[in-house]
């Protein structure tokens, strides 16, 4: 099957750069510069005909076509934390474009309800991401029941505000293992058939808290999180050949239980004070950052944290 697939993209990639060059041969006969253009030009066609074998649909969609629904149809996405705040409307806007979800979190009939309300075929699973045998059964699951994965989104986490001197190392490791030790199973399951066919996407929900060292955010999240962007940048350089994309969200402050329910009401109406946007993120604008991180639209874009955080923190 892959083979075909090859051939088709070797055929597309020869016209590619069929294009180009003649589009480079017309720029050297126009250009003061005279044949200078030409190498750059064939050297730009050399590396989209490399492109053009397995991402061409990306490459015209940035440069010609507007994405919409549907754009990732027949994909199947698996996201955890799915039935939370985030995860819910990730699931749901990714339906929208057309996957099928692996809906994952702790709870089982939760999550069949959530797949049952998805406009896609859909699948509900409980698996604690914190353990690497739930994760392979469950991952042999989704495959056996919707496919293959394409797109895993790893939204699953906790949130723990203690500081250094009153966080104890049970707590330390069981932030650790939901936040960050899950993101490393998960990717080891998911990216071996992304890397395969030549197309994939992982999209890791990191925090704000990984750089401002945690406002109100405890040491052990902060530092989970801090190193969920350090996995994601070691995931995408590794995997940036093989047409996978790594990237992540970092928001702060979205209007969920996790932080409404954690800070008092003068603390909140504090953070509004200093966030510039004098508002809080929502899951739907979480979900929106990552869908266009699975879309066609950002196939150029690989070890990339994409900060939410209303004008909080600019750099
Ligand atoms: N809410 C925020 O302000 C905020 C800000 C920045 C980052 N985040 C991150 O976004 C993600 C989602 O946050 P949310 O606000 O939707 O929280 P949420 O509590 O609504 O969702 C988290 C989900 O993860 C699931 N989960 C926890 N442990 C699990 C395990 N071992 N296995 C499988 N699932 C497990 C929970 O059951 C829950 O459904 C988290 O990673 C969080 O750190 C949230």
């Amino acid at each position: 099957m892959f083979g075909a697939a090859r051939a088709w993209g070797r055929a597309r990639a020869t016209c590619a750069f069929d294009t180009t060059r003649r589009l480079a041969s017309a720029a050297a006969t126009t250009s003061p510069l005279g044949r200078a253009p030409v190498k750059v030009a064939l050297a730009m066609s050399a590396g989209c005909a490399a492109l053009a074998m397995w991402r061409e649909d990306e490459v015209c969609c940035a440069a010609s076509k507007p994405v919409d629904k549907g754009t990732l149809r027949g994909k199947v996405a698996l996201v955890t934390g799915a039935t939370g705040s985030i995860g819910s409307a990730v699931a749901r806007d990714l339906a929208m474009q057309g996957c099928s979800i692996a809906v994952v979190d702790l709870n089982e009939s939760k999550c069949e309800e959530v797949a049952s309300g998805l406009p896609t075929k859909s699948i509900g699973l409980a698996i604690d991401v914190s353990s690497e045998e739930s994760v392979k059964a469950g991952y042999a699951r989704i495959a056996n029941e919707l496919g293959a994965v394409d797109i895993l989104v790893n939204v699953a986490g906790i949130l723990s505000n203690n500081k250094v001197f009153e966080t104890t190392a049970e707590e330390w490791r069981r932030v650790h293992a939901i936040n960050y030790d899950s993101c490393f199973y998960l990717s080891k399951a998911c990216i071996p058939h992304m890397k395969e066919q030549g197309w994939g996407r992982v999209v890791n929900l990191t925090s704000w808290a990984w750089k401002s060292g945690g406002l109100t955010a405890g040491t052990a999240y902060s530092a989970s999180k801090g190193a969920l962007v350090g996995l994601t940048f070691s995931l995408a350089r590794q995997f940036a050949g093989d047409g996978v994309t790594v990237n992540g969200v970092a928001p702060c402050y979205v209007m969920s239980p996790m932080i409404m329910e954690q800070l008092t009401a003068e603390k909140r109406a504090e953070l509004l004070e200093m966030i510039p946007v004098h508002r809080f993120c929502t899951p739907d604008e979480v979900a929106h950052a990552v869908v266009f991180l699975c879309s066609p639209l950002s196939g150029f874009i690989t070890g990339e944290i994409i900060d939410m955080n209303g004008g909080f923190q600019m750099d």
